[in-house]
């Protein structure tokens, strides 16, 4: 079987993007989770200064990672009230989209089985491909949670992986303490490897984002993968961070070693100081993206079926029944508006579309507008 992904509809709406613009068309582009909110200014700044400081120019090996790894268990001590070894349990990512394909390749075999939900990031399944993993789609309840009951028992005595992403993209779910809780349970109980994918930690809208790897027995099972792309509204500078297990890291370390010499020095330097980012700044991102989903939400109502997101920069709507979601959105782009097909995400998305709140709240009503026409 090729380890090789197939190629993405993401691809065919990024061409269809192309030449529509190429057309002169003034396209409101919902379809990627590319912010239109600046980061802060401190890390560009501290980017800025090292670019000129040629200390940072080499080869960035581990004892050049420290400082950033102790800023990053500092952070999640001042937020989770547990306190990590920055020399076991973290490591830099070039992004969490980077550490979870990584991490599948160190932490299973060919044909290992990896649980994860029906709908779900777009780069797990290719990540999953080039591990050569057989999959469990675990279906979703009404509320956007995989539904743990769902999977027979004997796939959980299987599975070598499960891997869940709360605050969810694309369904904007978020799980509570009691539903991780459940999830370590029987991540323990099976010794299964529970990777969690946290990037939107910080968007969530009201309250604080739960960490498995806080948990009484969490470090034991736990890899949690953080980002600096939206926290901070730095994704293109590509820098994240693995906190947990410190076996499944020493593993991730060893692949890693042979692929990359972690990030520039420099965008380490930025990522530090952005952590040190105020609350009430990464809680004003959040609350930007909860009032421009609380305006869209409404332009829709009646159109579109639409999950009640808690957290992210996204809405997810099912489409009217019968409506192919890619031909909807290659439609669309037509129309102005360029979306997300729901079937990116994997089968359970068949019929639904992504909305990327990434466009001030003038241009969302305009796309509401046109997508309602559309829908008729
Ligand atoms: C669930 C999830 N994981 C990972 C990523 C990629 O994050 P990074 O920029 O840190 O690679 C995204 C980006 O949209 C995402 O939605």
């Amino acid at each position: 079987m090729s380890r090789v992904p197939e190629a993405s509809v993401f691809l065919v709406v990024d061409e269809a993007k192309r030449r529509a613009r190429e057309r002169g068309l003034r396209l409101i582009d919902l379809s990627i989770g590319s912010t239109d909110l600046l980061p802060p200014r401190a890390p560009l700044e501290a980017l800025r200064e090292a670019l000129f400081d040629p200390s940072t120019y080499g080869y960035c090996l581990k004892s050049c990672t420290l400082p950033f790894l102790e800023a990053a268990c500092r952070w999640y001590e001042e937020r989770y009230g547990v306190q990590l070894d920055p020399r076991r349990e973290a490591l830099v990512l070039i992004g969490s989209q980077e550490g979870l394909a990584h991490l599948l390749l160190a932490l299973t075999e060919p044909g290992d089985l990896l649980l994860l939900p029906e709908v779900a990031y777009p780069s797990y399944f290719g990540a999953a491909k080039v591990a050569s993993l057989e999959t469990f789609l675990i279906p979703l309840r009404p509320d956007g949670l995989a539904d743990l009951t769902r999977v027979p028992e004997e796939v959980w005595r299987r599975a070598k992986v499960l891997l869940l992403n709360y605050p969810n993209n694309p369904t904007g779910a978020l799980a509570d303490w009691a539903y991780l809780e459940e999830a370590l349970g029987l991540a323990r109980r099976y010794g299964l490897w529970f990777l969690h994918d946290n990037p939107y930690v910080d968007q969530v809208y009201e309250g604080e984002a739960p960490s498995p790897l806080a948990l009484p027995g969490g470090r034991e099972r736990v890899v949690e993968l953080f980002s600096l792309s939206k926290s901070y509204n730095l994704a293109g500078f590509r820098l994240g961070f693995a906190l947990g297990n410190e076996e499944a890291m020493a593993r991730l370390e060893r692949v890693k070693g042979v692929i990359d010499f972690n990030a520039y020095a420099g965008i380490l330097r930025m990522g530090m100081a952005a952590l040190k980012t105020p609350r009430e700044v990464t809680r004003g991102f959040a609350r930007v993206y909860q009032e421009r989903a609380l305006v869209l939400a409404q332009a829709l109502e009646g159109a579109l079926d639409l999950l009640p997101p808690k957290a992210t920069m996204y809405l997810w709507g099912k489409l009217p029944q019968g409506l192919d979601d890619l031909e909807f959105v290659l439609g669309l782009v037509e129309q102005g508006v360029a979306l997300a097909p729901g079937q990116g995400f994997g089968p359970g998305g068949k019929g639904w579309v992504r909305l990327a709140l990434v466009r001030p709240t003038e241009e969302l009503l305009q796309a509401a507008q046109i997508l309602r026409k559309a829908l008729g």
